[in-house]
């Protein structure tokens, strides 16, 4: 009796010491470099790397290792049913630069890639590199020119490119603990999924780059993000919909820059988006803030942003945005798309810094109702040497429109709810048009209600 516990002990002692920084739970893991990987950044892993995956799933689940201190040069790898993929820090996974390097559809072009998976994920503190630099063409400070990889006419001119980590029609899916770099396209998209967790990642995509969107969450449910850090060019956490809705989805505890949306709805938006939460979020230097682009007909529904501090500020009128720190949108995208409605949109503790006002715009058939802001702080300067003056509607719809700057833009509105809103301006005697609180649109707008409403100037020496 005693031997056997001796034994034991000593069994458990080992199991421990080989498992190091991995959890023991029951589960295999799956080494690449026991199935051939190099490692060196210059020899193909792919097929290492993949029958690693494919034996895990096939042992009914675990982990598949890739050891630090390799660069693992990767086509496609198509992650499986109960396959984590441990990504260790100082191992770098990177994305193939050829089109060979990918399936034929471009549906599919991904460097990681789960399809209807479940419980498939991604950890182990280190990173993931699509090799974005290598898809520029040429480099532009305004925005950079990309490769297009339109052989077949099936996407769209320079949106031709490889995504980086795609889980589609999966189930369950975990991304946490890990570094997404340089897209050269999408980052991280998740399409058509139900549950998913995504916790302490960190995306930084080429600011010039157009695309590089942080996480794109489309027709999904359940979708809980927190703790990330998103630095790229394009939109950095946007849900859109394009053959069903997007259900439940909250976003907390989150830094973004980004010269696009901070946070986005749409601009496809075929299906509704309903009941999200945002909560405690920085959006530093971005082009917009909070921004909910409906042009498709979906229509948007209680939602709420809390504690959120916004700096926003203009950059190339080349990138959609001008400065705005919310701006809640729908209009028809062409004269004979629908119109979506958005109702029940809640913000509360929101303190913005910004070049440009706040942008309410519905239409006579896509009407925002049932609108509140309580506790918000708004601070107007000019920082950059943009002009301003612009209304964006873009994408599509009236595209730029000459405007004075507003403070709060109201067009098609029912429902407006002020409680406690500080709106504080410097230098307006000194930029023209600047400093008018607020602009309704006549007759589109009903349904008031202004509790503690301050505008003041600052002087500023
Ligand atoms: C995923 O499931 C769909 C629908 O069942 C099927 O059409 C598709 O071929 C599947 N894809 C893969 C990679 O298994
Ligand atoms: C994409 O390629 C197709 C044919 O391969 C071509 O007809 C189409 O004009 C191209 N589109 C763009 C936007 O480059
Ligand atoms: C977050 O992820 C990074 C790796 O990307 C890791 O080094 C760090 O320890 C994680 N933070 C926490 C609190 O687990
Ligand atoms: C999300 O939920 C809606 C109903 O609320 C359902 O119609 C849709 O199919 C669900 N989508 C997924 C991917 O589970
Ligand atoms: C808010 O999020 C930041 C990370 O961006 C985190 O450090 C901080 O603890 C969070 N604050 C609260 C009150 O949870
Ligand atoms: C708004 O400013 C007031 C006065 O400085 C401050 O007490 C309050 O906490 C601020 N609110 C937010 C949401 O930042
Ligand atoms: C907003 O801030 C107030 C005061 O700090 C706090 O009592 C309230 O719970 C906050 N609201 C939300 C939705 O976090
Ligand atoms: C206000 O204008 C003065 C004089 O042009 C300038 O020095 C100062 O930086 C401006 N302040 C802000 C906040 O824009």
């Amino acid at each position: 009796m005693a031997l056997l516990l001796l034994i034991s002990l000593l069994l458990l002692s080992l199991t421990n010491s080989q498992c190091l920084d991995i959890i023991s739970d029951g589960f295999d893991t799956f080494s690449v470099t026991e199935y051939g990987a190099i490692g060196d950044g210059k020899h193909y892993d792919t097929e290492a790397i993949q029958a690693a995956i494919d034996a895990c799933h096939k042992s009914g689940g675990g982990r598949v290792l890739l050891p630090s201190g390799g660069d693992y040069l990767t086509a496609t790898v198509f992650l499986k049913s109960g396959v984590t993929l441990v990504v260790q820090k100082g191992a770098r996974l990177l994305g193939g630069t050829k089109e060979g390097d990918y399936p034929k559809e471009s549906a599919r072009w991904y460097v990681v890639l789960a399809e209807n998976a479940t419980g498939a994920g991604i950890t182990g503190g280190g990173e993931i590199n699509g090799q974005g630099g290598e898809f520029v063409v040429l480099e532009n400070e305004r925005k950079n020119v990309m490769v297009s990889w339109n052989t077949t006419g099936k996407c769209l001119g320079d949106e031709c490119r490889p995504r980086l980590v795609g889980f589609l029609d999966s189930k369950d899916v975990k991304v946490w603990d890990v570094t997404l770099n340089q897209p050269a396209y999408w980052c991280l998209h998740l399409v058509r999924c139900h549950n998913s967790w995504i916790h302490n990642i960190s995306i930084f995509g080429d600011f010039n780059t157009p695309n590089n969107d942080g996480i794109d969450i489309e027709d999904s449910n359940n979708t809980r993000i927190s703790k990330c850090h998103i630095d790229t060019g394009d939109d950095a956490i946007c849900s859109k919909s394009s053959t069903g809705p997007v259900v439940k989805l909250t976003v907390t505890d989150c830094w973004i820059r980004t010269k696009s949306s901070a946070i986005k709805f749409g601009s496809a938006s075929y299906f509704d988006f309903r009941q999200f939460v945002f909560n405690n979020i920085s959006i530093v230097e971005s082009h917009r803030g909070l921004g909910v682009q409906i042009r498709d007909g979906g229509n948007v529904r209680d939602i709420v942003f809390s504690n959120i501090k916004i700096s926003t500020r203009y950059y190339d009128p080349l990138w959609w945005g001008r400065a705005e720190p919310i701006y809640i949108t729908s209009c028809p995208r062409f004269s004979n798309s629908k119109s979506g409605s958005i109702s029940n949109i809640q913000f509360e503790n929101i303190s913005a810094v910004s070049e440009n006002g706040i942008f309410l715009s519905g239409t006579k058939h896509g009407l925002l109702s049932d609108i509140k802001f309580k506790n918000v702080n708004l601070t107007y300067k000019r920082w950059t040497k943009y002009p301003g003056g612009l209304f964006d509607y873009r994408p599509d719809c009236q595209g730029l429109v000459k405007h004075n700057t507003a403070g709060l833009m109201v067009e098609h509105v029912s429902g407006l709810d002020i409680q406690n809103v500080n709106m504080k301006w410097f230098n307006c005697s000194l930029i023209n048009g600047w400093g008018v609180p607020l602009y309704f649109r006549p007759n589109s707008v009903d349904k008031l209600s202004f509790h503690e409403w301050q505008s003041e100037d600052s002087i500023d020496n």
